[in-house]
């Protein structure tokens, strides 16, 4: 899983890939490379570490080794082989006339290597990019062809995902991309400079160019060249050469969404962002006077999912935990039987019936991998597969029968917050939605609307009182194991807070069903070992309080996280974190902002790198 940027046009190419990387190191940061190519010369520079890093070395060159209106680029999140300079892309090929980058898995490398290091190939990395790189020369070599066939010849022989880009020294106004599983969008220039094209793994590089793009479907390859001094994209099938016809989005988004508006780090600036987000989550979609909800991108398909008499819902880290707060949801309000299923799972096993059983799919990003993976085994089953995704025009997006978007703007921390509490919120209409087909009441539909309309509010509220966790995360910052408990629905959101804390403060935290504490867990319990219990005046609040009772007894420290009008807490437990009242199936959208907020400020205490954890990427698309 790695970011890819190419330019091809009258610019330097090398400002422009550099700033392309730096928006999608979001991808992964274990190294990055650039290759330009200027009067059929190529210059390669590659740099362990961030985009900074190659930003900085390359910085010190001087401009002659800088210049070409050609280039590629790469961020690194290392798969085959370990971060390093030499297994950094991009990569050339044997006698150096083709240089790749890549993003994705090519599994039957070794298998290609084997042929090609009996023809006499040598190798300098690890990687299964080289082995392609090398593939397309030999292909080009043999077969005497132009870049763009040897390129798709090479793709016809590989297994596995891909979205690549390739440069020929042969042909040095040619760029080649070619996706597979791995997304790959192409800006196409305008005004003045139509002559011109930006290529990335996602619009946020090029939407500062163009707002005009499109989206490479898997089993495409795009060239782009110069004909009659102009330069050209065209599209073909990758097996049978077919011409396709491009389809030309308009992207919306702004740049300055992309910014951090004045915070020190996006993950804060989202968690900020989450009274507006909720509200654009919501916008339009509330029909107050039938207590329902209108999905436009569900409409197709409202006889399908009024046939719906099972659901399975899927995702991968904050997203199944949303979908665990679903699952409650759905069963409550729309009286259909629902299970969560890791995305992983779902796609190597048996699934016993699936007869009227529609696939939920939550995603950020739209491109993790177990979660399209997911989506492709269900769709195999027959199943009726709908996504709840932020990217539009995303993989995952456009892979469901149907779906509907989050609406929050690009999330760039690698920690994921607004597009949680979205993702939370989203569930809850969905479960009104369906729940307004199977016999839920309009006037309950409308009490919750009521509530869900408040919500932007008490959000505000909550975020008024961010000094305040400030202060808790100095004084807690020392303590290397938490347990994170809750019931009911918010034992969803005890696990998403454990795994706040987990990937921003790198601190062990476990979340827990709280009546599970007493079958084990709880021996773990002592003054070095606090507990965060989220303890809302719901219906699990005398349960809950004996937890804490538990706790207490044996020595343990207690943060509770309850209702603002509760007293009698602050005299049992060591700090209390106030939230405002809502109905119980809501209390987790609020419950998950001091926790987004603590794991930020331990994070900060500790001195790391909030936006980018170590060792994380901001979308998964291996598996
Ligand atoms: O883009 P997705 O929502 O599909 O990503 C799934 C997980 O990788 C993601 O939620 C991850 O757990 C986040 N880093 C959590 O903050």
């Amino acid at each position: 899983m790695c970011g890819i940027v190419g330019y091809i046009g009258k610019k330097e190419a090398w400002p422009i890939l550099i700033k392309g990387l730096e928006r999608l190191e979001y991808r992964g940061y274990d190294s990055a490379g650039i290759a330009l190519l200027d009067k059929g010369n190529f210059s390669v520079y590659k740099k362990k570490g961030k985009v900074a890093e190659l930003s900085k070395f390359i910085k010190d060159k001087n401009s002659n080794e800088l210049s070409g209106g050609v280039g590629i680029a790469h961020t690194r999140w290392a798969t085959h082989g370990i971060p390093s300079d030499q297994n950094s892309h991009p990569h050339l090929s044997n006698r150096g006339d083709i240089v790749i980058v890549h993003n994705g898995i090519i599994e039957n490398y070794l298998s290609i290597k084997k042929v090609l290091i009996n023809k006499g190939y040598k190798f300098k990395s690890d990687t299964d990019t080289e082995v392609l790189a090398n593939l397309i020369e030999d292909i080009k070599k043999h077969e005497k062809v132009s870049i763009d066939e040897a390129v798709r010849l090479a793709l016809t022989e590989v297994v596995g995902a891909y979205a690549i880009l390739v440069l020929s020294k042969d042909e040095p106004e040619t760029m080649i991309i070619a996706k597979m599983g791995s997304p790959v969008v192409i800006g196409i220039g305008k005004g003045k400079s139509k002559s011109e094209f930006f290529v990335a793994s996602d619009a946020t590089p090029i939407i500062e160019h163009t707002n005009k793009v499109v989206y490479l479907e898997d089993g495409e390859i795009a060239i782009i060249n110069k004909k009659n001094k102009k330069l050209t994209l065209k599209i073909k099938s990758i097996k049978n050469n077919a011409i396709k016809n491009p389809y030309i989005h308009t992207l919306k988004t702004k740049i300055e969404e992309l910014e951090k508006g004045g915070f020190p780090h996006f993950m804060l600036k989202e968690i900020f962002d989450q009274p507006e987000s909720l509200r654009n989550t919501m916008r339009g979609r509330i029909v107050f006077n039938k207590g329902s909800i209108k999905f436009g991108g569900l409409e197709k398909f409202e006889k399908e999912i009024k046939n719906l008499k099972r659901l399975t819902v899927t995702g991968m880290g904050t997203a199944r935990f949303t979908g665990l707060i679903g699952e409650y949801a759905f069963e409550e309000l729309s009286n259909i039987p629902t299970k969560v299923e890791y995305g992983s799972e779902f796609t190597y096993r048996n699934i016993a019936d699936t007869l009227n059983t529609g696939l939920i799919a939550i995603s950020q990003s739209g491109e993790t991998a177990d979660t399209l993976n997911a989506i492709k085994k269900a769709k195999k089953e027959k199943m009726l597969t709908l996504g709840v995704v932020n990217v539009i025009g995303s993989s995952i997006a456009r892979e469901v029968d149907a779906g509907i978007y989050n609406h929050v703007g690009p999330e760039t921390a690698v920690a994921s917050t607004k597009a949680s509490t979205s993702q939370v919120l989203l569930l809850v209409m969905l479960a009104i939605y369906f729940g307004r087909m199977r016999g839920l009441s309009k006037i309950k539909g409308q009490e919750i609307l009521k509530e869900i309309e408040k919500l932007p509010v008490l959000v505000e509220k909550i975020l008024k009182n961010a000094k305040l966790i400030e202060k808790l995360a100095k004084k807690y910052k020392k303590y290397n194991n938490f347990f994170i408990l809750g019931r009911k629905y918010n034992a969803g959101t005890a696990m998403e807070g454990s795994l706040k804390m987990k990937e921003c403060s790198y601190i062990h935290a476990e979340g827990c069903n709280s009546a599970e504490l007493k079958h084990g867990p709880i021996s773990l319990i002592d003054k070095n070992f606090p507990s965060i219990v989220i303890v809302p005046m719901d219906s699990m609040y005398e349960k809950m309080k004996s937890s804490i009772q538990e706790i207490k007894a044996r020595g343990g420290l207690v943060i509770a996280l309850t209702t603002e009008s509760n007293k009698e807490l602050k005299n049992i437990v060591d700090d209390v974190i106030y939230i405002p009242k809502t109905l119980e199936i809501l209390i987790p959208i609020l419950a998950f902002i001091p926790m987004q907020l603590l794991a930020y400020y331990i994070s900060v205490e500790r001195g790391n790198d909030v936006d980018k954890p170590r060792n994380l990427a901001k979308s998964v698309t291996v598996e």
